[in-house]
């Protein structure tokens, strides 16, 4: 079936290869919903993590995830929550060269913080996700 995720591309990667990762994104069939540039608070940040929350690495990311503007998509597609998690690969950037080297992650990511993009673990915290994002999700 049709569906929705949230994809966004972290600040540090925006910056420097936001063209080669568009490219990736509609070379793999997406249609790009919704499409914003915006600097997340940290406010928005916890809560867009609030799983992680109590993490090692939480404040780490949120300080990352602040620190300039993302580019943050809903990502429309047949499957579009996995086919989206396959696009970015693992989230350590040593996993996705040894498994994945077509990945996102393994072209363009620093390191397993810096890891150049996000994307939604399943349905429901895409809707989650998307809602925090946008403020809706009445996406057609
Ligand atoms: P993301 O897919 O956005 O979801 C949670 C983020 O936490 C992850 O990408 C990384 O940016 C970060 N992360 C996950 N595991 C670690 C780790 N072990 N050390 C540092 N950052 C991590």
């Amino acid at each position: 079936p049709r569906e929705h995720t949230l994809a966004l591309i972290k600040p540090d990667a925006a910056k420097k290869h936001k063209d080669d990762i568009m490219q990736k994104v509609k070379d793999a069939g997406f249609a790009i919903s919704k499409i914003k540039e915006e600097a997340l608070t940290r406010e928005m940040a916890t809560q867009f993590y609030k799983d992680h929350e109590g993490k090692p690495f939480f404040n780490q990311l949120v300080t990352c995830m602040t620190e300039g503007p993302s580019v943050i998509m809903v990502l429309t597609k047949e499957n579009a929550v996995e086919d989206w998690r396959q696009l970015m690969g693992p989230t350590d950037p040593e996993m996705a060269k040894a498994t994945s080297p077509e990945s996102i992650r393994a072209q363009f990511a620093q390191d397993i913080l810096s890891n150049a993009v996000h994307g939604s673990s399943d349905r429901e915290h895409a809707l989650s996700s998307i809602e925090c994002i946008f403020g809706e999700i009445d996406i057609d």
